[in-house]
């Protein structure tokens, strides 16, 4: 049986969804008391990945786990959350939970651009929980993905919550120069299902990114064209950049100031990676965009499980 942390988030839920399809048995660790829709066919354990006993549950109770595929994180910090304690704290306690009950297999996630040295708290966090994979003994991989676009990503959620709150032009931080190369979280979930049983992946970290390099100012017009919004890009130079950041930083679905600056460095990997290592061409951004259509299918209402503690 195969754990999932992180299952209800982007990359998580689409990794589920693929599991589930290619007829493995899931098991979910699901963030206390959280709202989501709740996948069919899996079992789901509650917990939080701060919490080892939380995690020995997951481990012990309703099935045997012999592979965790490790999504839990947060992107930003909060009153409630911190990199250290989530994003490294927590890949620890999962590393452990699979020495503990000999668990040979991990596969999780890092982003491109991610090291213990960036100046950036989120990248350095999610650097370190790299380098605890790499240094865990288990037969891990790390898929080192360029930034991921699906239903509930940051990235089109940022760009659409500006495009709603601003009728006419959208800022477009450091002169929508940055090179991205942005990846459907579908392709992301084939990537990671395919790690199970192919062995070049095995004790390895794994770049991917999506077919193309694209600029920031294309991404921002693609996502716009898909969602029918016509808007101005205007292209404010990085030195300008920060001094809006706050002004950019107050949208619906906002990216916070260090985001914004963040956004400044270009996070591209090899074009062919993917097709490279999982034999397949991942798929262009343009036609992959349905999800932001004003017609588009929303998941179902959600569910809330009752009865568990308050974290
Ligand atoms: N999205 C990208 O562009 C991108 C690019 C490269 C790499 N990655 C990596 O991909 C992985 C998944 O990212 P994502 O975009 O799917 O993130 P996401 O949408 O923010 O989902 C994060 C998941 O982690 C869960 N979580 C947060 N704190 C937790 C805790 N203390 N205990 C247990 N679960 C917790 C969340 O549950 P709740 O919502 O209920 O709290 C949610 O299910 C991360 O490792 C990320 O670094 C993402």
């Amino acid at each position: 049986m195969i754990l999932v942390t992180g299952a209800t988030g982007c990359v998580g839920r689409a990794v589920v969804e693929r599991l589930i399809s290619a007829g493995h048995a899931v098991k979910l660790l699901w963030h206390w008391n959280h709202e989501h829709p709740v996948p069919r066919r899996v079992t789901i354990i509650g917990g939080d990945v701060r919490q080892p006993e939380t995690l020995k549950a997951a481990f012990t109770e309703e099935g045997d786990i012999d592979t965790v595929i490790h999504l839990a994180s947060i992107r930003r910090e909060s009153d409630t959350d911190a990199f250290d304690e989530v994003n490294i704290q927590g890949t620890q306690n999962v590393v452990q939970a699979c020495r503990d009950h000999k668990v040979g297999r991990l596969i999780t996630m890092s982003c491109l651009g991610a090291e213990t040295r960036s100046p950036y708290p989120l990248h350095r966090s999610i650097g370190r929980a790299e380098e605890i994979a790499r240094g865990s003994g288990l037969n891990f991989t790390v898929i080192k993905s360029a930034v991921v676009y699906g239903e509930g990503d940051w990235l089109t959620s940022w760009i659409t919550g500006m495009a709603r709150s601003l009728p006419l032009v959208m800022p477009t931080p450091h002169s929508g120069q940055t090179k991205l190369q942005p990846i459907w979280v579908g392709d992301v979930a084939a990537c990671i299902v395919r790690s199970l049983s192919t062995r070049s992946t095995f004790r390895q970290v794994v770049p991917i990114g999506g077919p193309a390099s694209m600029r920031l100012d294309e991404i921002m017009a693609t996502t716009l064209s898909a969602t029918g919004r016509r808007r101005r890009l205007v292209r404010l130079p990085t030195s300008m950049t920060h001094q809006l950041a706050g002004f950019v930083a107050r949208f619906r679905h906002a990216l916070s100031e260090p985001e914004i600056e963040a956004l400044a460095y270009n996070r591209t990997t090899e074009i062919g990676a993917v097709h490279r290592m999982f034999g397949f061409v991942p798929a262009k951004m343009g036609a992959k965009l349905d999800f932001l259509r004003p017609d588009a299918l929303k998941p179902e209402l959600n569910v809330s499980l009752r009865g568990w503690p308050t974290a």
